[in-house]
């Protein structure tokens, strides 16, 4: 029999789990599929990709380093790809190389449908201005929040960023994005502090000022692992009411993807579950 085929390209990509979450979704909904890992050459992304569709492939993910690249080879681009800059979902319509990004929409459907954090009107503070934080700017502005400002260790490339989205001008969104650096966060209060920086990558945390989690704000990680990540053990000290690692979103940016390829929504709660174990 034959097979649709999927899969996850990066490098390295050995620890992804992609193909568990995948195969979760397939026998959930009956899908007769399979979901491999492509270890992505550092020199020929683009080959890679090439071959992988021109072999019958139906759709790929696309992880560290290739977001950019995979962005820059999509013909045709999702509004959120275009303001993210970067593509993690690839497939082919009408012929052509399509490319989404599902990070953002994954982020704002675990904060707000597994966890009812209410969104709307939220004062918003997103760590961070490379690729992460791009990745989640759309959709946490489609959400609704009242305020998003951007705080970077590099303020320069924060302030830029700020610029690019509030020139984007996305239709039904009037939020204004503010760019800064960290120091300049003292005495500001936020809802939900999101940690888009890749400091945790050596147990690091940002350099914030004390106080910049408001009384029952939430902290959200990106990053997750089996143990409390820096951010989220810095959390704690700021007296968060809640804080999440993004295991959530890593599965709801995999649904995403799932109901792009496939048209079927899986039921992402029983996955989380299990991998959270
Ligand atoms: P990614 O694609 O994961 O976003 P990136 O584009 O390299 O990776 O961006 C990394 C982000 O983490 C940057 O915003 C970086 O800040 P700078 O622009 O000042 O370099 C941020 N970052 C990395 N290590 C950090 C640390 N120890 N403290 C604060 N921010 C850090």
């Amino acid at each position: 029999m034959d097979f649709d085929r999927y899969a996850v390209i990066g490098n390295p990509i050995a620890h992804s789990k992609s193909p568990q979450i995948h195969a979760e979704f397939a026998l959930q909904l009956r899908q007769t599929l399979e979901y491999s890992r492509l270890l992505g050459a550092l020199d020929d992304f683009s080959g890679d990709v090439q071959r992988f569709f021109a072999d019958g492939g139906k759709g790929l993910n696309v992880t560290v380093p290739f977001k950019e690249e995979a962005f820059a080879l999509a013909a045709e681009r999702s509004v959120r790809a275009e303001v993210a800059g970067a593509v993690n979902t690839l497939l082919v319509v009408d012929g052509r190389l399509y490319g989404d990004n599902t990070d953002g929409i994954g982020l704002v459907r675990d904060l707000s449908i597994n966890h009812a954090f209410p969104l709307g009107g939220a004062r918003v503070l997103l760590l961070g201005a490379g690729g992460a934080a791009r990745g989640v700017m759309m959709p946490l502005l489609e959400a609704g929040i009242g305020q998003l400002a951007l705080a970077n260790r590099t303020a320069a490339k924060a302030e830029a960023l700020a610029e690019r989205v509030n020139n984007w001008q996305l239709s039904g969104v009037r939020c204004q994005v503010t760019g800064c650096g960290l120091a300049a966060l003292g005495g500001q209060q936020f809802d939900l502090i999101i940690n888009a920086t890749s400091a945790g990558l050596t147990d690091a945390v940002p350099e914030l000022p004390a106080g910049c989690v408001a009384p029952g704000g939430w902290t959200y990680d990106l990053l997750y692992g089996e143990h409390p990540t820096a951010f989220q053990r810095w959390s704690q000290t700021q007296g968060a009411a809640q804080s999440l690692n993004g295991l959530g979103m890593l599965v709801e940016q995999a649904a995403e993807a799932f109901w792009l390829w496939r048209g079927l929504r899986p039921n992402t709660a029983p996955v989380i579950a299990q991998l959270a174990a």
